[in-house]
């Protein structure tokens, strides 16, 4: 079987200060003062460990990825820090952080069941589990893609890719199995809406995340007629405001769990 593409660093920074908003309001209601260990899961290029490691300036603060080209992005942008390629998966530690930040990343993991339980027993007691999720399968953005999939010349070879990232719980799952984990827990959800350029700057957002199982699987001129017809299949979706720009919205399900002590 061939290796899972890498994730492209260069196209998820193109929309930067966008991707990085919801790290600053999820760090905004981390309310520690005085943490020594911090991780960042799936850190990609750096933005999101910059910002933790700006809040807490004497604590130890990691990156952990398992894309080289983030990691080297993150190693280039942030030369103090440590960053390792790694699994989030299989990843835990006996020891105990105060901090684990994880902003747009599990969504892509499966076993939600197991794998916050698994987070949360990594903590230090009174450490917190600050996570970020879209909670954007729902949107036309995204029902676009699997039915662009599903219907094309592709989409035998498609039907994995949709499997690729799954629905994450409701707010009562992961209430339910963190405050079983021993933490007390804090649930909110925040639809943001980006003005952008035009419609193909949608395409151009998502081709660096949700977009990508689907074009990695193709040639390029597959991947040009899939663009095409997903552009279509979203336009009555995001007509153009009076300036031209269209407005995507991004429901986001923000978690800070803290560990009793
Ligand atoms: C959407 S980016 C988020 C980057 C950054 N945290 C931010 O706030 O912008 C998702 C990152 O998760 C990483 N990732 C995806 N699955 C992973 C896994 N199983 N283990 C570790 N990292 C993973 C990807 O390589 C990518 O860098």
């Amino acid at each position: 079987m061939s290796a899972k593409p890498d994730w492209d660093a260069a196209q998820y920074l193109r929309f930067e200060d966008e991707r990085t908003r919801p790290s600053i309001d999820l760090l905004a209601r981390v309310s520690l003062t005085q943490p020594k260990r911090c991780i960042d899961l799936g850190c990609g290029p750096g933005n999101s460990t910059e910002l933790v490691a700006a809040r807490f300036p004497d604590a130890v603060t990691e990156g952990l990825d398992s894309s080289p080209d983030m990691l080297e992005k993150a190693r280039r942008r942030l030369p103090g820090l440590s960053f390792v390629l790694g699994d989030v998966n299989s990843w835990s530690d006996s020891t105990g952080y105060d901090l684990i930040f994880a902003n747009a990343v599990l969504q892509w993991l499966p076993d939600h069941e197991g794998l916050f339980p698994r987070l949360a027993r990594s903590l230090k007691p009174g450490g917190c589990l600050a996570v970020q999720m879209p909670n954007n399968l729902s949107e036309p953005s995204h029902v676009a893609m699997r039915e662009v999939a599903a219907e094309g010349p592709w989409a035998e070879k498609l039907a994995a890719a949709k499997a690729e990232r799954s629905a994450i719980g409701s707010f009562g799952d992961y209430r339910r199995w963190l405050m079983e984990a021993g933490c007390r827990v804090d649930i909110w959800q925040t639809t943001y809406v980006h003005a952008l350029a035009d419609l193909g700057a949608i395409a151009e957002w998502f081709k660096s995340t949700g977009l990508k199982p689907y074009l990695d699987r193709l040639t390029s001129e597959g991947q040009q007629d899939f663009v095409a017809r997903y552009l279509e299949r979203i336009a009555p979706a995001y007509p153009a405001e009076s300036d031209g720009k269209v407005l995507l919205r991004f429901p986001r399900l923000f978690i800070v769990a803290t560990r009793e002590g």
